[in-house]
C-alpha cells in the first residue's frame, strides 16, 4: 500500500536510522502505519506561542499568545491577510524555525528538547513541506524527485524508485516519470511537490500557498488531491491559503490577524 512501508526495506545502515533518539522515538509513532488509531488524538498543541524578528535593531512582533490543538487527521486551513504570521506560523510547526517563547508539542513531546540534529531528523521524516514555489530539484526527472525523498530516508534505489512510481499513478503522473521540471506545467510540478511530501512516512503535511502560482482550475486540483491524502491517508494536513474557497473545504479554518487567531 502507497501509505505503508515496512522498515525492513530500508537500509540497515541508514544513519537517520541510528539517530532516532527516545524523544524522536515517540514522535515517529505517529507514523503512517498506526494512522488508523484514535482520530481524536491530539498531534500537535501549541501553548503561549510567540515569535518576533530583529530587524536593525527594531523588534518585530510575528505571532502573538498563540494557542492551538490539531487533532490527529485534520485538515486544518489557516486563513489571513499578507503579513500575518501563517508562514511563521507554519514554520515553527515544521521546525523550520524556533519561537521566541511559548511551546510545540508534538505528540506529548515538548519539541524544544529536541537536539538541532533531531530537528532536523523530524523535518525529513516527520513533515512533508509544499510550497508556492515547487523547489523540485532542477536536474532530477520526475521520479527521481520524489524518489530521492526516499533515499535520504534510507530507502535503496530499487525500492526508492518502485514506490516513487506508485505514488506517481497516485497523482495521475505516470506517463510523465522521466520529464524534467522545466518540461512540465505548474499544476504538474506543484503535484510532483505533492508526491514528494507524499513519499515520507510521515502523517503531517504543511503546505503554504501551495495553489499560489496556479490557475483556478489547477489550483482546485491540488486541493482535491490534498482531500484525497487527508481522507485516503489519515495524514494531517495544514494549508496556508489566501482563498476562501479552497479553505472552506478543508475541515476546520483558523484565521490569522495581525499575529494572532482570531477565528
Ligand atoms: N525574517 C524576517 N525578518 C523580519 N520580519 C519578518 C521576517 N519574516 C517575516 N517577517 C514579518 O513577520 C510578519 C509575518 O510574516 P509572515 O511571513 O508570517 O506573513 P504571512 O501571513 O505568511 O504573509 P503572506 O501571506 O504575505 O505570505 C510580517 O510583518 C513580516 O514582515
Ligand atoms: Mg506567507
Amino acid at each position: 500500500m502507497l501509505n505503508k512501508m515496512p522498515n525492513e526495506l530500508k537500509n540497515n545502515n541508514s544513519e537517520s536510522a541510528q539517530e532516532t533518539s527516545s524523544n524522536l522515538k515517540k514522535i515517529m509513532d505517529l507514523s503512517s502505519t498506526n494512522a488508523d488509531a484514535d482520530q481524536k488524538e491530539t498531534i500537535i498543541k501549541v501553548r503561549n506561542l510567540n515569535k518576533s524578528y530583529q530587524l536593525y535593531k527594531q523588534e518585530i512582533p510575528a505571532l502573538v499568545d498563540i494557542n492551538l490543538d490539531i487533532l490527529k487527521g485534520e485538515f486544518v486551513a489557516i486563513i489571513g491577510h499578507s503579513g500575518s504570521g501563517k508562514t511563521t506560523l507554519l514554520n515553527l510547526l515544521g521546525l523550520i524555525d524556533n519561537p521566541t517563547s511559548g511551546e510545540i508539542w508534538i505528540n506529548n513531546q515538548n519539541t524544544q528538547n529536541l537536539s538541532e540534529n533531531e530537528k532536523v531528523f523530524f523535518r525529513l521524516n516527520f513533515t512533508g513541506f509544499i510550497f508556492q514555489f515547487f523547489n523540485l530539484l532542477e536536474n532530477f526527472s520526475a521520479i527521481e524527485n520524489i524518489a530521492f525523498q526516499l533515499r535520504l530516508q534510507g530507502y535503496n534505489n530499487h525500492v526508492s524508485r518502485e514506490r516513487a512510481l506508485e505514488i506517481l499513478k497516485f497523482l495521475g503522473l505516470e506517463e510523465k516519470a522521466n520529464r524534467y521540471p522545466r518540461e512540465l506545467s505548474g499544476g504538474e510540478q506543484q503535484r510532483i511537490a505533492v508526491g514528494r511530501a507524499l513519499a515520507k512516512d510521515s502523517i503531517l503535511i504543511l503546505a503554504d500557498e501551495p495553489t499560489a502560482n496556479l490557475d483556478s482550475s489547477n489550483g482546485q486540483n491540488l486541493i482535491s488531491i490534498l482531500k484525497k491524502i487527508n481522507t485516503q491517508f489519515k495524514k494531517t494536513i495544514i494549508l496556508v491559503t489566501h482563498e476562501f474557497d479552497y479553505a472552506s473545504q478543508a475541515t476546520r479554518i483558523i484565521t490569522i490577524k495581525d499575529g494572532r487567531i482570531t477565528a
